[in-house]
């Protein structure tokens, strides 16, 4: 496989990860084929409407998200990237979308996950925050213990505002290599990401299993699976 480049330490790199990344862990991408749940499509679910509707049902879906955790672990393409951050530790900026935290447990430290993280909860009255592994699924809806407030997954749903956007704006205004990986890249606002990332000079570089619709302003586009090309390019990139 070519690539065009060759990373040096002092490079900033920015890498921004969507559900493709984790889907050779075995978790399921939102727009692939088999994506939905239950019939549910996940705008359905992943709202704040839907959970004053019925909190129900999202704890349900949220519940055996989290379950599913237990059983997956980083694939291949989650260690290349914390090679990538071992090669320019602070030069490299990890952007997901995810909520799996397979980036953590793969040893990447500086991870921003803008869409929040299915590991935790918190009140929504109170706010106070807990690990998602403290929380008795006996309960349909999950209490606080400190104020009986109905318990929701730390996740940012549709029509809400996600974590970290003042730094991921600085990051974009100052990134050498833009690498897009395994996302449909038509959830705002990461999707506005490349583009921007762009308009501040990066070099744009994309992995998917399909063609994407923004492929005009790409400068590199690798097609197939992140578990096999990601290694492949690190080590042509960094070596
Ligand atoms: N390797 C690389 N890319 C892959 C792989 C793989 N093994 N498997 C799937 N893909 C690609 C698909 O081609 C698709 O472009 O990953 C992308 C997955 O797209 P989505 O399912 O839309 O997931 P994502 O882009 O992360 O969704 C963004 O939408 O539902 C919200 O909050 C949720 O964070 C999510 C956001």
């Amino acid at each position: 496989m070519k690539t065009n480049y060759k990373f040096h330490k002092e490079d900033k790199i920015t890498a921004l990860t969507g559900a493709g990344i984790s889907a050779e862990s075995g978790i399921k991408t939102f727009r692939d084929r088999d994506g939905l749940w239950e019939n549910h499509r996940i705008e359905e679910v992943a709202s704040p409407v839907a959970f004053s509707k019925n909190p129900e049902m999202v704890w349900e879906f949220y519940k055996q998200r989290y379950l599913q955790l237990a059983k997956v672990s980083p694939n291949s393409a989650h260690f290349a990237l914390k090679k990538m951050e071992d090669f320019c530790s602070s030069n490299f900026n990890l952007i997901t979308q995810n909520v799996d935290g397979l980036h953590q447990i793969a040893g990447n430290i500086n991870v921003l996950e803008m869409h929040g993280s299915l590991r935790q909860c918190f009140c929504s009255k109170c706010l106070h925050s807990f690990e998602m592994k403290e929380i008795d699924f006996e309960q349909k809806i999950p209490k606080c213990d400190h104020c009986s407030g109905n318990l929701r997954p730390n996740i940012v749903w549709f029509g809400e505002m996600p974590y970290e956007m003042e730094k991921i704006d600085k990051i974009l205004e100052n990134t050498k290599y833009f690498i897009v990986i395994g996302t449909s890249g038509i959830v705002y606002p990461a999707a506005r990401f490349l583009s921007i990332a762009k308009y501040f000079g990066a070099k744009a570089i994309e992995i998917n299993l399909e063609y994407p619709i923004n492929s005009v302003v790409l400068d590199e586009f690798h097609l197939g699976k992140a578990g096999i090309l990601l290694p492949e390019l690190i080590e042509k990139w960094i070596t």
